[in-house]
């Protein structure tokens, strides 16, 4: 049996793609399958945690003893997780969450007389829910606030880039995976992540099944959880 370390913890995971609509039977969406997620939210339970699984549309079964909300665009996503993450000691956020959706939702199926030989698709930011979270600790330090775990999954491995996105998105952890590998990543049941710190410190993983690199993030997750509980003063 794993090591109950993450009892009397929340932690809130999100996983899979969304899916961003074009009119009633098209969407735009990405090649995630969900695993990483799951395998986290299914190794948080085992070591104790109270787990809640905000889940895009996948083929996965439900870990066992989590708790899970299915959504399906990035603004659903981003409605759920903005809306729990201030009960959680821990919000880690492997989904791959639509940077853009289409500006116009057609309500009939739109056909090709409509759209002409060269259609052009209009399409506007989402919410990034992992920086309006970094944003708002920033804001209200008095509040207790949960730690951010964020995922990238980038082509080929820049530090430079690595390390704007951990500024830019302002969290504890992020766990970086090279998707252009084909032996880890996307659908894969094996992952080679690099873990980054808030100071930019990385620590390398091997290829290991996605359940073991789930243990390894949130054996991460205790270390800072235990050190932010000791970091807090005797009288509040
Ligand atoms: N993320 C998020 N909300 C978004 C987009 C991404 O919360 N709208 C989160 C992801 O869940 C992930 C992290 O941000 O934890 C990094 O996602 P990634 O797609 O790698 O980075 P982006 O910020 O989208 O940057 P880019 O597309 O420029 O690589």
């Amino acid at each position: 049996m794993a090591p109950q370390s993450l009892a009397g913890r929340r932690v809130l995971v999100s996983a899979g793609p969304t899916r961003e609509a074009l009119d009633p039977v098209r969407y735009l969406t990405n090649r995630s399958s969900g695993k990483m997620g799951y395998a986290l939210a299914a190794e948080a339970a085992a070591r104790g945690a109270t787990v809640t699984l905000v889940s895009g549309p996948t083929a996965l079964t439900t870990p066992l003893g989590v708790q899970r909300l299915d959504v399906t665009s990035a603004a659903e996503l981003a409605q759920a997780v903005l809306e729990l993450a201030p009960q959680q000691d821990a919000v880690v956020m492997t989904a791959a969450v639509a940077d853009f959706r289409p500006v116009n939702v057609a309500t009939h199926k739109l056909g090709k007389e409509q759209l002409g030989e060269q259609p052009t698709l209009t399409l506007t930011r989402t919410v990034d829910v992992l920086a309006a979270l970094g944003a708002a600790r920033g804001a209200g330090r008095s509040l207790p606030q949960p730690l951010l775990i964020g995922f990238a999954a980038e082509t080929g491995i820049d530090e430079a880039r690595v390390l704007g996105k951990l500024a830019a998105k302002q969290c504890d952890l992020l766990v970086v995976n090279d998707v252009s590998r084909t032996d880890a990543g996307f659908d894969a049941d094996d992952n080679r992540v690099v873990i980054y710190d808030a100071a930019g410190a990385r620590q390398a993983l091997p290829l290991l099944p996605k359940r073991e690199v789930a243990g390894r993030v949130l054996e991460r997750l205790v270390e800072l959880l235990a050190a932010r509980c000791s970091a807090v003063p005797a009288d509040g």
